[in-house]
């Protein structure tokens, strides 16, 4: 049993070493994909908390902060790869800590409209002399010979991508204290901000008849759900599904075969081309119409998507006007658009 999980975890590593090194790679080459938009802080720190907490569990360390107010602010970042850099910063923040610490993750607005998010650990903190090599790829800093597994590559990884985002990352540590990493990112309006009056826009067909129309959203940034909710009001004949993940997506698009789809590319477990391909793929809902939603709109790409049978695209930031034409069209009774 022992050493099936010695196995089992030495095969982990091995592939989260493979996808460190893609990664950067990746980057490097100018080849990462990424999509950029407002993304809800809290968000990400209640995700990534849940995700890094069995961790914490384990190692005996208390978790705290980013809930409520002092977090929920949106910053224009990816929000897979924030996620990813956190829970980065988080690891390595229970990881490298004292028996019975803690770690705080907290955000904090500074100069030029900026956000700052901290990951505090009271750990054994890093020598100053030390600092300049934590962000070098395969660089432990002694951390090899203390048993605490890992790649190296961690926050060399994280640096690229922060970059890569245009954000920043830095350290502030006290020897015998503990460390704060931190990143900070451009602060962005809430998906609701500057919406303009869209009140006076006619009823659509489905209202006026009274329809019951449903559309499904997979989408897991919360800016965005909340910002399609918000357009949805519009049209109250149309009642809206929501799922955060491709699997669960794909999961509701065939039990309750709803009059539309609208789609996320960058979702948390698969990619949008990926859903698309399996709900085309499927008799229960091979006919249903798909509409992708996306801020990466290279002109290659959405004509990939229009081959792999999407209906339409929508880019991000969405048109209000043209995002309901796009909606009325796809639902049938709209012009064409
Ligand atoms: N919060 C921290 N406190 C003390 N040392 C740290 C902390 N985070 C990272 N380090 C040191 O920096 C090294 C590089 O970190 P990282 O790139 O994440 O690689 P890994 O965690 O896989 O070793 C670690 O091996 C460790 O020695
Ligand atoms: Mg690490």
């Amino acid at each position: 049993r022992k050493s099936i999980d010695h196995i089992l975890r030495g095969g982990w590593h091995l592939l989260t070493l493979i996808n460190e090194v893609l990664d950067i790679t990746r980057i490097e080459a100018g080849h990462m994909d990424l999509s950029p938009e407002p993304v809800l802080v809290s968000q990400v720190c209640q995700e990534t908390l849940a995700l890094i907490e069995p961790l914490a569990t384990e190692r005996g360390i208390r978790l705290a902060g980013g809930v409520g107010e002092e977090c929920g602010w949106h910053v224009v970042a990816d929000q897979q790869r924030l996620k990813q850099v956190l829970l980065n910063l988080l690891s390595n923040a229970v990881k490298y800590n004292n028996a019975g610490g803690g770690v705080t993750l907290s955000c904090e607005k500074v100069g030029g409209g900026q956000l700052r998010v901290g990951v505090r650990d009271s750990g054994p903190g890093i020598a100053p002399d030390k600092l300049a090599r934590l962000f070098t790829p395969f660089e432990r800093l002694g951390a090899e010979a203390t048993g605490v597994e890992g790649t190296g590559l961690g926050l060399a990884l994280s640096k690229r991508l922060v970059e890569a985002m245009r954000g920043t990352i830095g350290v502030d540590s006290t020897v015998g204290e503990g460390s704060t990493f931190w990143v900070e990112f451009p602060l962005a309006d809430g998906p609701l901000a500057g919406l303009g009056r869209v009140e006076e826009e006619a009823p659509s067909l489905a209202a006026r008849h009274g329809a019951a129309r449903t559309v499904l959203y997979i989408e897991d940034n919360l800016s965005n759900l909340s910002l399609v909710e918000h357009l949805l009001e519009q049209r109250p004949g149309i009642a809206l599904l929501t799922a955060m993940q491709g699997g669960f997506g794909l999961h509701i698009a065939r039990e309750r075969q709803p009059d539309l789809i609208l789609l996320d590319l960058n979702l948390p477990d698969m990619a949008g081309a990926e859903v698309l391909r399996l709900l085309r793929d499927d008799p229960r809902t091979s006919v249903i119409p798909v509409v992708v939603i996306s801020a990466d709109a290279t002109p290659g790409r959405i004509e990939r998507l229009l081959a792999a049978g999407a209906t339409a695209y929508a880019t991000k930031p969405l048109e209000v006007r043209r995002f309901l034409a796009i909606l009325d069209e796809a639902l049938g009774e709209g012009e064409r658009v």
